[in-house]
């Protein structure tokens, strides 16, 4: 039956874009219900389940009656574990006042800048970037600007890089350290180096996008800048239990701001959602502060296949890509395949064209660069979140079929 009624949607829904990487777990989980032998290199969430004494602290806590809303940023107890976390992991010295804990990182994050930018205001991201910060600020009134990397850099910016891209209209500046899609990292002197272009400009906030910080490989360290007297006061560092808890399903993210961007956060989020799902906050507490076991049996599996990706990757013919540093991401240069031929007879003429390609011709699933900003679109993102075999097998679909193009 049609209706006249006009469903008429906002200027605002209409101007942004669906989540393309969620799209493209979306399609593989349809494409396996079909019965198809998919290889899915998209999903950006660990394979592994939620350790057990997290699921049990949540399963106690609902048992025991706690099924009521909750304090809007999150109960006291749950606060101040993130206060002990991030003294002990991350030097970083705060009050339980300055915690705000959410529905996910990416709330986390969607708060913060509806918080902090007015319209006109300019937020300065390095990039290829995570694919929802330009949204989010776009939805705030802001506008990214960029600061591109390539490859060739490992996708790191320099202090000077940074310092050129600060304006009198810069209101905050994103670091996300490990990076997706690049899966590289800042080291601590570089971070200190940035840190020290943007310690003398007062009205530029740095949101330090962390949760990625506990899977970094080969001895590397994570500085958190939050920790750096001089950015200690300006600086709002955002976590949660998704990555390194894999625990992405039950949408707890957490940050550290400072007390008046945590009051606005809060006040947002009593208008919006109230608070996180009660019942996880005593999980939060127990994964941040007596799972550090659990989370480097994951980290090892995660180092052991950054480094067959690595192996793999580097045999595909004519694509290169900076060894993984961190999270779980490799970003390949995949342009030199442009303007060629597929097996099937597909021209190559976009990352968007070969990830289609390869999905059709291999059942290889992975993502095209090009939301992920900069010189996204000459690359493809690959997700190692899945079993060393699996690993395995899609790489070596990718590179035949690489090596069949005409
Ligand atoms: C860089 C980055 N930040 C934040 C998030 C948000 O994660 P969540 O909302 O699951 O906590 C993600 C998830 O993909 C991410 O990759």
């Amino acid at each position: 039956m049609t209706t006249m009624i006009d469903h008429r949607v906002s200027k605002r829904a209409n101007a942004i874009s669906p989540s393309s990487t969620l799209a493209i777990t979306a399609r593989v989980r349809a494409m396996k219900a079909e019965g198809r032998d998919i290889i899915g290199f998209g999903a950006g969430e660990p394979d592994f389940n939620t350790p057990d004494p997290i699921c049990e602290a949540a399963i106690a806590a609902l048992r025991s009656g706690m099924t009521r809303y909750v304090p809007v940023p999150g109960t006291p107890e749950a606060r101040q574990s993130i206060v002990a976390k991030l003294a002990r992991d991350n030097n970083i010295t705060c009050t339980a006042e300055q915690i705000v804990i959410s529905n996910g990182g990416k709330f986390s994050l969607y708060l913060a800048l509806q918080s902090i930018i007015n319209p006109g205001d300019e937020v300065v991201l390095p990039t290829p970037a995570w694919v929802s910060y330009k949204p989010m600020v776009e939805l705030a009134g802001g506008t990214i600007v960029e600061v591109p990397t390539t490859a060739a850099s490992g996708f790191l910016a320099s202090p000077e890089d940074f310092a050129r891209a600060i304006t009198p209209r810069t209101r905050a500046v994103i670091l996300n350290s490990p990076s997706n899609p690049c899966g590289t990292m800042y080291d601590p002197e570089a971070i200190r180096a940035i840190c020290d272009v943007l310690a003398p400009h007062e009205r530029v906030t740095l949101l330090s996008d962390e949760i990625y910080e506990r899977l970094v490989y080969g001895g590397r360290e994570h500085l958190s800048p939050g920790s750096l007297p001089s950015m200690q006061e300006r600086t709002i560092t955002f976590n949660g239990l998704s990555k390194a808890f894999a625990a992405t399903g039950w949408r707890v993210g957490y940050v550290c701001a400072p007390p008046v961007i945590a009051k606005a956060m809060s006040k947002l989020q009593s208008q919006m959602t109230s608070s996180v799902t009660s019942f996880t906050l005593p999980a939060l507490a127990i994964a941040l502060n007596t799972c550090d076991g659990e989370v480097e049996v994951m980290r090892l599996a995660f180092e052991k296949r950054a480094a067959l990706m690595e192996q793999l990757v580097s045999q595909w013919p004519g694509v290169t890509c900076p060894p993984p540093m961190g999270a779980f991401y490799v970003f390949p240069d995949i342009s030199s395949t442009f303007n060629r031929t597929s097996p099937g007879g597909r021209v190559i003429d976009c990352a968007g064209a070969f990830a289609e390609s390869l999905l059709e011709e291999t059942g290889v699933a992975v993502v095209p660069g090009d939301d992920f900003l900069g010189c996204g679109p000459n690359h493809i993102r690959l997700s190692f979140a899945l079993a060393d075999a699996a690993i395995e097998d899609g790489c070596g679909r990718t590179a035949r079929w690489l090596g069949g193009l005409a």
